[in-house]
């Protein structure tokens, strides 16, 4: 008789399911009802900086503040006393769009009540911000601005002074090649020159170790091999579509809520214009009634 092969247990694994560890990959991020191609990204945000544990985090690139708010919830859950950083003109670009200046101060306000204890946001571009950091201060640096391949190269450059022999820098959109995107060209040579790992999924992530003594759970990531690495991948992405399709959901809602609450209106003008109509009809209708008495009086008058 062939033996058959034990069971996994089965309690074993949902313990491992309610491990606290996981928390953070499954807590709701912040801004859901703000417009951004980055919720498929948040729990990984959640991750990279509990690996870095940076003392100075700096992102290039902000816009409603997504991104931004899902590394600041993890510094803040796990007090690290890291110092934040979110540089942006808050004036959009060729890609992103420009937007109102309500974009912004809707986000100074969020910020100011959640983050502003260790997180500054310096609004400039990313050019004029520079000098304000010194060489070889920045272990995380998240590059999200403008995407084409010149722009991308150029922050990228521009900002490799500042940072530490520990940093690691993020690029969002390696995976995007429509309307001008480069990011992917970037990545492509440089993936050869650093450690990295790569997700496809919410226009694509890179991770890249950039600095000689970088966090050994960051090269440990950047190591692992298939089928690791793909499974790595796929659960990040199921992960992050949670907060992707709600995010969808609630901007969807929204506009429906307004063509709805457009269509109310346009029922009630209509209602209104109605109930007049009615009104003036009644006003005829009692002219009428009292022309044709005064007609059938002076019928009346005239046979008597
Ligand atoms: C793709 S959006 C950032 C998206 C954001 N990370 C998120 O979570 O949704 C790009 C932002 O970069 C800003 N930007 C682009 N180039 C810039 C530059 N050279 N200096 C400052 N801000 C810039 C734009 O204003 C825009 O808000």
């Amino acid at each position: 008789m062939s033996q058959r092969p034990p069971v996994p247990s089965a309690i074993l694994a949902v313990r491992k399911l309610v491990d606290a560890d996981l928390d953070v990959f499954f807590t709701e991020p912040h801004l859901l009802d703000e417009p951004s191609a980055w919720f498929g990204h948040t729990p990984f945000a959640r991750w990279i900086i509990r690996a870095v544990q940076p003392a100075v985090f700096v992102e290039l690139g902000t816009h409603a503040g997504v991104s931004y708010s899902a590394f600041c919830m993890e510094i803040k859950a796990s007090g690290l006393g890291t110092q934040g950083f979110a540089i942006d003109t808050w004036e959009g670009d060729d890609q992103a769009g420009r937007y109102p200046e309500s974009v912004f101060e809707n986000f100074k306000e969020f910020h100011a009540g959640n983050f502003s204890e260790f997180s500054t946001l310096l609004r400039s571009s990313f050019d004029e911000a520079l000098p304000g950091f010194a060489d070889g201060s920045i272990d995380l640096l998240h590059i999200d601005g403008l995407h084409t391949y010149e722009a991308v190269s150029h922050d990228f450059n521009s900002w490799h002074s500042k940072l530490s022999d520990r940093a690691v820098v993020l690029f969002h959109d390696i995976a995007e090649r429509k309307n001008g995107f480069g990011v992917w060209k970037l990545w492509d040579e440089l993936k050869d020159r650093y450690p990295h790992f790569d997700f496809a999924h919410e226009h694509g992530l890179g991770v890249l170790a950039v600095g000689g003594s970088a966090p050994r759970d960051v090269l440990d990531l950047c190591r692992l091999e298939a089928p690791l690495a793909s499974k790595v991948r796929e659960r990040f992405e199921q992960l992050g579509d949670r907060w992707r399709i709600q995010s969808e959901n609630s901007r969807y809602q929204a506009v429906l809520k307004k063509e709805i609450d457009a269509g109310r209106s346009e029922i009630t003008v209509d209602k209104l214009r109605s109930d007049q109509f009615d009104a003036r009809l009644l006003a005829f209708k009692n002219e009428i009634a009292s022309l044709e008495q005064r007609v059938a009086d002076l019928q009346a008058r005239l046979m008597s």
